[in-house]
């Protein structure tokens, strides 16, 4: 029988690697799960749920020792990998882009570890593809917290008083965060503006009953990377985008940021400029804090009042957030992710190394680093 090892998180981490249902569908592929007591009750799981739907609730050792799989949130420690079977499988967001030195460390204790952000943004994968599943709780989060930070009301309202003119929200990157925080600030009645750099996501805006506004010249028209992502701008387009920002972002309620280009630094979209021509009360939420922000007043992590009024929050970890949903949907991933590894008859592992979503996210196996994008640079 295949054994799943399923520890707690650390301080800053509220999620958890399976819910109470992924346990039960892991006992029905024939796997046994290990879930260290307490892990689940940042997002609300009990060890009470947990054994009800079949896993042993244990200590943290007992849940490590000898385990055939590892599921983690967050990279997991050099001791939590050495204590599992040798050669094990790891999977977690192990943010293969951080650390090296770290990552080599957990490498070199010979497992085989996944990073679920390198999830092939293929439709076989979409079942798996937590970037996904957690941006879009994080786009939806961004909205109600803005919201809530506003102090005003969103929706046009016609009173016996008078009117409430509508707040204006203003999305910047739409993505898949991008999209869903259009979907919410559109469903909270706010007038909402979006731009991206990639034109496939002009028709997505309008769609959703939302104004595109982008310069769309040459440069707009290959801005789309065959794998759909966005390459990173030419300085000439960055001064023209720069220049229609700074007269669309005056009269914004609230922006939302979501633009990132992978492998790289958040591109820098807002000014201290801009935002000193903002109004007083406007809110800025930045969800590209983790990379350095998509406003240079962005300090990672914080949220700060400008002299000028502006509020501008940049939260590391919005979908840990909502934990209950984003828990749940990541324990779902990693679910769909180990489906492929499981014989369900021999109810042993049986990894095919060679399917592409396993190749694609195998980033240490047998004491080395193996995936292309970690290969160390050429002098
Ligand atoms: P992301 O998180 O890498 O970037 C967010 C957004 O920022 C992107 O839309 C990007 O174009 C935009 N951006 C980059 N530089 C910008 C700039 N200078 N100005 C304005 N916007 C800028 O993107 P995410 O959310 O990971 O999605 C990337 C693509 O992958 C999307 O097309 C999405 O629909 C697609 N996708 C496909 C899936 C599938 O086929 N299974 C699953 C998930 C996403």
């Amino acid at each position: 029988m295949v054994t799943i090892a399923v520890t707690r998180e650390a301080a800053d981490e509220p999620r958890v690697a399976v819910s109470p249902e992924t346990v039960k569908k892991f006992s029905a592929l024939g796997a046994k799960v290990r879930v260290e007591s307490g892990a689940g009750l940042r997002s609300r799981f009990s060890d009470d749920a947990y054994k009800a739907a079949g896993a042993d609730v244990v200590s943290h050792a007992d849940a490590l020792g000898g385990a055939d799989i590892l599921l983690k949130v967050r990279r997991p420690s050099e001791d939590e990998i050495k204590a599992l079977k040798p050669g094990a499988i790891v999977a977690a967001m192990i943010d293969p882009y951080g650390d090296r030195a770290a990552l080599d460390s957990l490498a070199a204790t010979g497992a085989s570890i996944f990073s679920m952000e390198f999830i092939p943004r293929t439709t076989r994968a979409q079942s798996m593809d937590v970037l996904s599943s957690q941006a879009n709780l994080a786009g939806y989060k961004a909205v109600v917290d803005a919201a809530s930070m506003f102090g005003q009301a969103l929706p046009m309202m016609s009173t016996a008083a008078g009117p409430i003119p509508a707040a204006r929200a203003f999305i910047m990157g739409v993505g898949v965060a991008g999209l869903q925080a259009i979907a919410t600030a559109r469903r909270l009645g706010a007038i909402v503006t979006a731009t991206d750099v990639r034109p496939a996501t002009k028709e997505q805006v309008l769609s959703l009953n939302a104004k595109f506004v982008a310069v769309e010249d040459d440069e707009f028209k290959q801005a789309q990377t065959a794998a759909g992502y966005a390459k990173p701008m030419s300085p000439e387009y960055q001064a023209k985008q720069a220049e229609l920002v700074a007269n669309h972002i005056k009269i914004q309620d609230m922006v939302i940021t979501t633009a990132l280009i992978p492998g790289r630094p958040a591109p820098k979209l807002i000014t201290r400029a801009m935002v000193e021509s903002m109004k007083a009360g406007a809110i800025i939420i930045d969800l590209a804090a983790e990379r350095g922000g998509n406003c240079e007043l962005t300090e990672p992590g914080k949220t700060i009042e400008t002299p000028n009024g502006v509020k501008i929050s940049s939260p590391l970890n919005l979908a840990g957030t909502i934990a209950v949903n984003s828990s749940s949907l990541y324990a779902k991933n990693l679910l769909a992710f180990i489906d492929l590894m499981i014989d369900k008859k021999e109810k042993t592992l049986a990894v095919n190394w060679d399917d592409d979503i396993i190749k694609g996210t195998l980033v240490a196996k047998g004491g080395a680093i193996v995936h292309p994008n970690l290969a160390p640079k050429s002098p």
